[in-house]
């Protein structure tokens, strides 16, 4: 079975060496692991690592995480404030600890004892679009005794300027045959603090299995924690389902639920016989994603199918 490589627009700086990795043999861990740090460390992707957009107090707080298919260890790092490179730090849980995820301070307390790479996440262009966001909608008694204000209002009104959510999403099948994900987001602009999206969530934001395929999910990650999407999607194609078919029940998962934050979500899938699918759910314009097979002299961007719910 050919090798091949998922993931979405926003992994264009990684795609290029996470495919040139697998194609000399990389393991799948290591090819994405080092595709999602140059996407992390790319300020021009506005949803991931440095250069992200902060939550409602103007803090960059990040998500990722990976799964190895074969052993089902998980690593994630969830409202990492200060690192470049939260995809390392989720690969080090899953490698030097009895855990699966971290959050918050303990994250951050892992990362300096690992010796991560710290940085400002908040470049200047983020922090005058918070800032233009604080003057223009924040109430002034508000602003006056900022930050100890209720903050509950001020999610519910937010506009996130991109109606972003996103994400970078990494899927592989390598030369081993063995089947692996990734992913890392700075999630949901002007979030509530603290507020963990499907991405450091190992089933919805990613999942793996070897002997299946591999999924992931972008945009609301609301949604795919409700539903269990990743892992749903794999499930499917355990009991039987066609990738095709599995992919079709998530989005029939999604279709069931009710109130709560029902947006775009984009679904990514690949099985085992290097076959994958790319759905976009809900999106009100055309979406990309870049593929590789084995074979290909560099990746190529292609349009998503879209579903509306
Ligand atoms: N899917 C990314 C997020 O919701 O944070």
């Amino acid at each position: 079975m050919a090798r091949i490589l998922v993931t979405n627009s926003e992994g264009r700086p990684g795609v290029g060496r996470t495919a040139q990795m697998l194609a000399q043999g990389a393991g799948g861990l290591d090819a994405i692991e080092a595709g999602i740090r140059e996407v992390e460390a790319d300020t021009t992707i506005r949803t991931v690592g440095r250069g992200g957009w902060p939550n409602l107090l103007g803090e960059v707080e990040l998500d990722a995480a990976m799964i190895d298919g074969n052993t089902f260890r998980g690593g994630a790092v969830g409202a990492l404030k200060g690192y470049l490179h939260p995809i390392s730090i989720a690969r080090a849980v899953m490698e030097q600890l009895p855990h699966e995820m971290l959050v918050g301070e303990g994250a951050a307390r892992f990362a300096h004892e690992i010796g991560a790479e710290t940085t400002n996440n908040l470049i200047p262009d983020s922090e005058r679009v918070w800032r233009e966001w604080f003057e223009d909608k924040v109430p002034a008694a508000a602003r006056e005794n900022w930050p100890d204000v209720p903050l509950a209002g001020l999610c519910q009104q937010a506009i996130d300027p991109e109606k972003g959510m996103d994400t970078t999403v990494f899927l592989s099948l390598d030369g081993r045959q063995e089947i692996m994900a990734g992913v890392s987001t700075s999630g949901w602009a002007w979030k509530y603090p603290g507020r963990l999206g499907d991405s450091p969530i190992i089933g919805a934001g990613c999942y793996a299995d070897t002997r299946f395929g591999a999924a992931a999910c972008t945009g609301t990650g609301e949604m795919a924690i409700r539903a269990g999407t990743s892992r749903a999607i794999v499930l499917y194609m355990k009991m039987g389902l066609s990738l095709q078919a599995a992919v079709d029940e998530a989005i029939d998962d999604l279709r069931q639920l009710k109130g709560g934050l029902i947006q775009r979500i984009t679904l990514h899938a690949i099985d085992r016989n290097g076959d994958h699918r790319v759905v976009a759910v809900n999106a009100e314009e055309q979406l990309t994603y870049w593929l590789w097979r084995e074979g290909d002299d560099a990746p190529q961007a292609e349009p998503t199918e879209i579903v509306t719910l």
